[in-house]
């Protein structure tokens, strides 16, 4: 199947590490031009030098802190310069500290707000003019099973994430019109499988700061498919919504990518 992502410019947000790397990694495959956004420069040259090896697509790293606006709309003129527009946003970047919602504090909840929430309503509100311009976009967001299942010590952030579900379906009524379709995706939990997947300000840095080895176990043993998510199976759900080849008539949707952990009608 012919996805027709060869030559198009796609932003990723968070795009060196993890699922983000993944996502990179697949839509460069695919031969698309990707700008990456990140603010981890270690990392990101290695991403680029696999994208050189791989001679697929092309790909570029912008330096942005997706919270600033100012950084955000640098970024897209960049994308816009080197690639001729942006055809596909995708708002991977997020974060998360888990602990049970009577040990957080009010500085915690404003830090989740700010990298999952206001760095997608940045990306996405200085996207939208070119796209709309050009008359054609597709916007993915990255949620999490978490907005839509409850999960404990992560209070703060499945509401956030709830949140990105509701403005992306917003954003897909305002904007259809323009021929820009917005869906959003739901990862469970999604381990990198080697070290050199995450970068130093990943999440996943140390793992069994997030879970024990049992842990893990008992979250694959607990799922209908008896296994952990992968980086690249949240890759594939995202290139399949940001190809209009395959997925044009697809718009508003969320789509949970975590071996069944939520069902939801
Ligand atoms: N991995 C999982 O189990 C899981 C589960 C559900 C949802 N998610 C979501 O998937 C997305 C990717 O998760 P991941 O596990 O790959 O995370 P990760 O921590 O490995 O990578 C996140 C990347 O975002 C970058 N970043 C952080 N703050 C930034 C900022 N302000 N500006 C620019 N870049 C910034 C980091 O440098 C890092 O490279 C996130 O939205 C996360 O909430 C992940």
């Amino acid at each position: 199947m012919d996805l027709k992502l060869d030559g198009k410019s796609i932003v990723v947000t968070g795009g060196v590490s993890n699922i983000g790397r993944a996502i990179t990694l697949t839509l460069a495959a695919e031969g698309a031009n990707v700008t990456i956004a990140d603010l981890d420069d270690k990392q990101a040259e290695a991403v680029l030098e696999e994208v050189r090896t791989n001679d697929t697509g092309k790909a570029q790293f912008v330096r942005t802190d997706v919270t600033k606006l100012e950084e955000v709309e640098a970024l897209m003129a960049s994308a816009v310069d080197k690639f001729g527009g942006v055809d596909v946003l995708v708002n991977n970047v997020g974060w998360d500290q888990l602990m049970f919602f009577t040990q957080t504090t009010p500085e915690l909840w404003e830090k989740i707000i700010r990298i999952n929430y206001i760095g997608v309503l940045n990306c996405t509100k200085t996207v939208l003019e070119p796209m709309i311009k050009q008359g054609h976009g597709a916007i993915v967001s990255i949620s999490s099973d978490a907005s839509r299942q409850g999960e404990p010590r992560e209070a703060v952030y499945g509401g956030v994430k709830a949140a990105i579900n509701g403005f992306m379906k917003t954003i897909a009524k305002e904007n259809g019109r323009y021929g820009i379709r917005c869906n959003v995706v739901c990862p469970g939990v999604t381990v990198p499988e080697e070290d050199h997947e995450v970068g130093e300000r990943s999440m996943w840095a140390d793992k069994t700061a997030l879970f024990t080895e049992d842990q893990f176990d008992k979250i694959a043993a607990s799922l209908p498919l008896k296994k952990l998510g992968r980086p690249g199976d949240i890759a594939n759900a995202v290139t399949f919504l940001a190809s209009d080849a395959v997925a044009g008539h697809i718009t508003g949707q969320i789509l949970s990518v975590s071996g069944g952990y939520s069902m939801v009608g």
